[in-house]
């Protein structure tokens, strides 16, 4: 990306990389640590690849301090990371694990020592299994003992942390694992997935509440995947799939929080009626502070009879670009996704809270991790959030994903997304060139006078 287009950034705009509690932290069976259902996925024979699990990761419980270096070392200025609830509250609610809460308390104080602002977010999928045995999120009582977990973390760590997330892609939570069951905890249920989705909804809105009693002033968002969803031909059938992919992926999440309620194209096409209550629907609807989008990839669909709601399955056309996972390269729609919040739900703020690439990196016999393709979709995405600022996007944040090689669920450790290389032998670390690309674009940025960086506003 040509240095140039840096000038779009705001002379406060985060730089930052983004990891989570369970694809980083090991130390599953530590310090009063609770299994949480991906623990009991992980040992579902067949459901991640390679029988992986997140028991060591990149043993981030370990070396905090040799990563928090690292982050110094590459110059972000801002770091996403998730809170395990199993380690905070082991049984979900009730007794507070001081040792868990401790570690995140130590995180912190290194972070801002280090001059890196902490963005925690409190659920990125790690639901306690205690939980998940007494009715997971298909349960009301899920959604309050989140409420009661965002109280205790606010409480502890509010007083240092300037903002917070609540929830991390409820979407893939919801759809990935109680409608198609390819995620914890493995169901395939339309009639659990419904009340599932919408428990995460209300847990993020009681959690607001939650985090601005416990820290006023604090800033709260909530972090959304989001997709531009596309008809795979110009057939009526594939144009109403697209149509239906877009309110499933996108609008059932971002309606409610905007509030304008649940769908109810949507809430007709599963069947099943969300469990709302008095009350429940203005909660999920506390203005935000900002608002996180994750994105990846474009979603070309076509129609689906046969399969679940919303009947609609994703196909990557033939000679578009790839990454190592095979998913599809296409920043101009990243920046059509920020545009498009924008227009539509007019957020305060927005941070792109991930965006990055997966291959199967190796360290060469220099010592080094040549990633020129995700060097390239790096910069490729960063000129299309520069020109979303442009074009009015009130954009303050960009996390790249990953900080490091990590656990990537149910495709176990073979696709790496890290900006730094995990051996996971040996637990060394090496920042791949698109690591050194990124502190060389936040050197860049950094260096610009403030009076030629525009605000982008
Ligand atoms: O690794 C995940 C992350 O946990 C959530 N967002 C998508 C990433 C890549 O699949």
């Amino acid at each position: 990306m040509p240095i140039d287009d840096l000038t779009a950034f705001g002379p406060d705009f985060a730089w930052g990389a983004a990891t989570s509690a369970y694809q980083v932290e090991g130390a599953a069976r530590e310090d009063g640590r609770a299994p949480s259902i991906w623990d009991a996925f992980c040992r579902v024979p067949g459901a991640v690849a390679g029988g992986d699990t997140g028991d060591v990761a990149c043993d981030h419980y370990h070396r905090w301090r040799e990563d928090v270096a690292l982050m110094a070392a590459l110059g972000l200025g801002a770091y996403r990371f998730s809170i395990a609830w199993p380690r905070v509250l082991p049984d979900g609610g009730g007794a507070v694990n001081a040792a868990g809460l401790a570690f995140y308390d130590r995180l912190v104080d290194a972070l801002l020592e280090a001059g890196i602002e902490p963005h925690p977010t409190l659920y990125h999928w790690d639901l306690p299994q205690a939980l998940q045995d007494r009715g997971g999120w298909p349960s009301r009582d899920t959604a309050e003992r989140f409420a009661e977990y965002a109280s205790v973390v606010a409480g502890a760590l509010g007083d240092r942390v300037a903002s917070w997330a609540t929830l991390n892609e409820p979407v893939c939570a919801a759809w990935l694992g109680h409608l198609r069951g390819v995620m914890a905890p493995g169901v395939a249920d339309v009639g659990q997935a419904v009340p599932a989705s919408y428990h995460l909804m209300l847990a993020h809105g009681l959690g607001v509440q939650a985090i601005r009693a416990a820290a006023p002033g604090a800033r709260v968002g909530v972090v959304h995947l989001l997709t531009d969803c596309e008809p795979g031909s110009d057939r009526d059938e594939d144009v109403a799939a697209a149509r239906r992919e877009d309110g499933h992926h996108n609008r059932w999440w971002l309606d409610p929080v905007h509030g304008r309620g649940l769908p109810a194209d949507m809430i007709e096409e599963y069947g099943v009626e969300p469990p709302v209550r008095p009350g429940d629907l203005e909660a999920i609807a506390a203005p935000l502070d900002w608002l996180g989008v994750n994105y990846y990839r474009r979603s070309v669909n076509v129609a689906d009879p046969d399969g679940p709601p919303p009947h609609a399955r994703q196909i990557t056309p033939d000679g578009t670009p790839r990454t190592g996972m095979d998913w599809e390269i296409h920043p101009d729609r990243l920046e059509r996704i920020l545009v498009r919040v924008t227009e539509e739900y007019a957020p305060r703020s927005v941070m792109v809270t991930e965006n990055g690439s997966a291959y199967t990196d190796t360290v060469t016999g220099d010592g080094a991790v040549h990633d020129p393709e995700r060097t390239a979709y790096l910069e490729a995405h960063l000129a299309a959030c520069a020109s979303a600022i442009r074009k009015g996007v009130p954009l303050d944040g960009y996390f790249a994903w990953s900080l490091l090689d990590n656990f990537e669920w149910a495709y176990g450790y073979a696709q790496r997304f890290g900006l730094v290389h995990v051996d996971f032998g040996t637990q060394e670390r090496t920042v791949k060139d698109s690591g050194h690309r990124y502190a060389e674009i936040i050197r860049a940025h950094r260096g610009l006078s403030a009076g030629t960086v525009a605000t982008g506003r």
